[in-house]
């Protein structure tokens, strides 16, 4: 696949749509898909009309989430609870969650409201104890820095003898991939939709369209994924792909929605929905794709076994970030 070269507008109007090389099933405009550089970063960027489609659909939703009393409550609890623990004092954190509920419930377009959000929380400063002082996001950022290995201890009691090669399917910046190898000493190779692999990740992460790796069906024994379903609008390729690429076993982290029926479950989906979008789109700047595509436990393994899975193992690991709302839930899956 070549790669365009990304213009000052956002896009090259020449790019191959990827939708029209006919791989996988028609799906619908806004799953087209350009691939472009830009500096050393490589990705899949949706067409201005995708895009838009895109928007659109995460600002209605935003819009819908708190409108209804209940995930406007959950909703400010969730977001004053993040600032809190980011450093701010109890009162900071409410002021802070009214100016941002403003925004939010605004009109304007959300491209606009994401940079003011982005520009406010970075002009506020947490003092440290040596009195220093650190803009959020950053704070945010440094909280975060032992992710991979808690994701990695979560999931490597259940890899497993790997015999063939292992696939990191959504592998990010490659970080969990990196321990897996490093410490199971396994053959794995990270696949993502947007490559931005971590300055210190020496194993393979390659960049693929959002249909297909293009490896043969079968070419891995073990396969790895986590926390990569809800962020693809239509999931059902992905489910399709990594059960045609992987024999064995799955090792999958979800996030899910909170509660104690599937109902109530079906409900927290906006609650969810609206932490990942304040994680994923207000505190950083690089346009990840927030589809909410969440499902509760029960309708994964479902899901799964429409694709030929079997859940041998699952496990809730509960609001397990120091952060983020975000409950978190493993299922190991065997053929
Ligand atoms: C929250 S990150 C998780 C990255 C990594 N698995 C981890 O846990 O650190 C979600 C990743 O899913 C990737 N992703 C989204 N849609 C995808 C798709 N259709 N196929 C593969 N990866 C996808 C995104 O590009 C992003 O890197």
């Amino acid at each position: 696949m070549s790669n365009d070269t990304i213009n000052k507008d956002g896009l090259d109007r020449e790019a191959v749509k990827l939708s029209d090389r006919g791989i996988g099933p028609v799906i619908d405009d806004t799953q087209r898909t350009i691939t472009a550089a830009h500096n050393s970063v490589t990705f899949v960027v949706t067409s201005v009309d995708a895009k838009h489609a895109e928007l659109q659909r995460m600002q209605n939703r935003i819009h819908a989430a708190l409108k209804d009393p209940e995930t406007a409550r959950k909703t400010r609890d969730d977001f004053e609870y993040t600032f809190q623990k980011l450093g701010l004092q109890p009162e900071s954190a409410v002021e802070l969650c009214d100016k941002i509920m403003v925004m939010l419930n605004s009109a304007d377009a959300l491209e606009k409201i994401e940079a003011e959000c982005l520009a406010l929380l970075e002009s506020i400063m947490v003092v440290d104890e040596d009195d220093s002082t650190t803009p959020l996001p950053l704070v945010l950022h440094q909280k975060l820095q032992c992710r991979a290995e808690l994701i990695f201890s979560q999931i490597a009691p259940y890899i497993g003898q790997v015999d063939g090669k292992m696939i990191d399917y959504g592998a990010g910046d490659g970080q969990v991939t990196q321990l897996l190898h490093d410490r199971l000493c396994v053959n794995v190779e990270g696949f993502d939709i947007r490559l931005y692999t971590a300055p210190n990740v020496t194993v393979p992460i390659q960049l693929f369209d959002n249909r297909q790796v293009s490896e043969p069906d079968k070419s891995y024994e073990v396969g790895v994924m986590t926390n990569v379903l809800h962020h693809e609008l239509n999931n059902d390729f992905i489910l399709e792909d990594i059960s045609r690429l992987v024999q064995k076993r799955l090792v999958v982290i979800e996030t899910v929605p909170v509660g104690d029926t599937e109902e109530a479950m079906e409900h927290d989906k906006e609650r969810t929905f609206m932490n990942d979008y304040l994680y994923n789109r207000l505190f950083h700047n690089a346009d990840v794709p927030v589809p909410g595509t969440f499902e509760t436990p029960q309708a994964w393994v479902q899901r799964f076994a429409d694709h030929g899975w079997k859940a041998v193992y699952q496990e809730d690991l509960g609001f397990d970030q120091p952060t983020i709302k975000d409950r978190h839930h493993l299922l190991v899956l065997e053929r």
